[in-house]
């Protein structure tokens, strides 16, 4: 079988790439990723890196290639060597969509709607599409209500509402061209391998600088944390199981879904760290205050369950920034992440 995966030197793909060689011998891959701040060869040590190669040794099954998933020329050319297109390639940071929206819509818009008629055009290839659960809006703290697939879209922020879009497109060329897609609306992520702008992985970071972690407002949110490998299982079996033209959530076990403020304090736990090192900051405009997903369809029809409690999901996480200090060193002494957090942070 063979994989064209997008994006797959950013937080998510990455981790997939790894776990598909890691779970099938043999696997090809094609990597097509722009390298924007957000993606990083670091991410894919063991593989080879450059352009074009189909270098010997294990690495003869994996291909990187600099590219944009909006340049249809290029696209073509490759989803034509493939069986599968896995889309991963996005702007993924909603700070970011407030500071900066154009990009969001060049590559989460009009880059999936490039892949999807190479997809169509090229013999209707296999397509999944790896989308987020902020395209569902936001839930009011005092509310029980859970989305289900079936929820109306509301989207509510830059990065949420290009997202929604693109998911719509997916829809689209299923419904209109009969291309054998799936979608995936996913919780948010955490484990090895995430930029440190988001907010655990910037809070980890943080603390093993010395410095504090900035909480949006009073930090009431509510999010719901999966660990990465429950997403990147998650998607396989989508892929080997999933129904074409049907979308599946994926989120964590029911437990208690602590807010914002109540999940840096377990942090801090976790890292026997006092709670003064919680600095409380200007809010982000328009911020989506509640997700919550009802995940019983992923369950129930293909069998899925999430192995990671949140206590697990941080734990790791922990360690994993903890014995990987050189990765995230490197990014955030980079100008690029200096400027960013400036921008971000300062005035705040
Ligand atoms: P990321 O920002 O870490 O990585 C995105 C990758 O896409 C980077 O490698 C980047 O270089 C690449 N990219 C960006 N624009 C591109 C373009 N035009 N052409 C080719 N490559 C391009 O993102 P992530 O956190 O790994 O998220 C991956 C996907 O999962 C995204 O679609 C995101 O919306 C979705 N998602 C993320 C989360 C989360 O918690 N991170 C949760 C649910 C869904
Ligand atoms: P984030 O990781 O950006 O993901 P999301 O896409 O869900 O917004 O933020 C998670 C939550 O943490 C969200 O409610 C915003 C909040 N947050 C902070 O309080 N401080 C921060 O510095 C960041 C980045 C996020």
């Amino acid at each position: 079988m063979k994989y064209l995966i997008t994006g797959g030197a950013g937080f998510i793909g990455s981790n997939f790439i790894h776990y598909l060689f890691d779970k099938y011998p043999e696997i090809e891959i094609i990597n097509l990723d722009k390298l924007t701040y957000a993606g990083n060869l670091d991410n894919l040590k063991k593989f080879s890196a450059e352009s074009g190669s189909a270098s010997g040794g294990e690495n003869y099954r994996y291909k990187f290639v600099k590219g944009d998933i909006a340049d249809a020329e290029l696209v073509n050319k490759l989803v034509r060597q493939v069986d599968v297109v896995v889309n991963f390639a996005a702007e993924s940071h909603v700070d970011r969509s407030i500071l900066d929206p154009a990009v969001f819509i060049k590559t989460n818009v009009l880059g999936t709607q490039v892949l999807l008629e190479a997809a169509h055009k090229n013999g209707k290839k296999r397509f999944h599409h790896v989308s987020t659960d902020e395209v569902y809006g936001s839930i009011s703290l005092d509310s029980d209500e859970k989305w289900t697939e079936e929820s109306p879209y509301q989207p509510r922020s830059l990065y949420s509402a290009s997202k929604a879009a693109s998911d719509h497109l997916v829809r689209a060329y299923f419904h209109t061209f009969g291309l054998p897609v799936t979608i995936s609306n996913c919780a948010n992520n955490l484990g090895p391998y995430m930029y440190p702008e988001k907010f655990i992985s910037l809070a980890i970071t943080n603390l093993l600088e010395g410095k504090k972690v900035p909480v949006y407002g009073e930090g009431k949110q509510v999010r719901e944390w999966l660990h990465v490998e429950d997403h990147y299982v998650a998607i396989d079996l989508i892929l080997e199981k999933g129904k074409v033209g049907e979308t599946y959530f994926v989120g964590p076990p029911d437990e208690d879904r602590p807010n914002n403020l109540e999940t840096i304090k377990k942090l801090l736990k976790i890292m026997n760290l006092p709670e003064d090192r919680i600095e409380f900051v200007k809010d982000r405009p328009g911020h989506d205050v509640k997700y919550a997903m009802n995940t019983s369809k992923i369950r129930k029809e293909l069998g899925f369950t999430p192995k990671y409690s949140l206590d697990e999901t941080l734990k790791k996480t922990v360690e994993w920034y903890q014995t990987n200090i050189e990765w995230w060193q490197k990014i955030k002494g980079s100008p690029e992440y200096k400027n960013y957090y400036d921008q971000q942070y300062a005035k705040r």
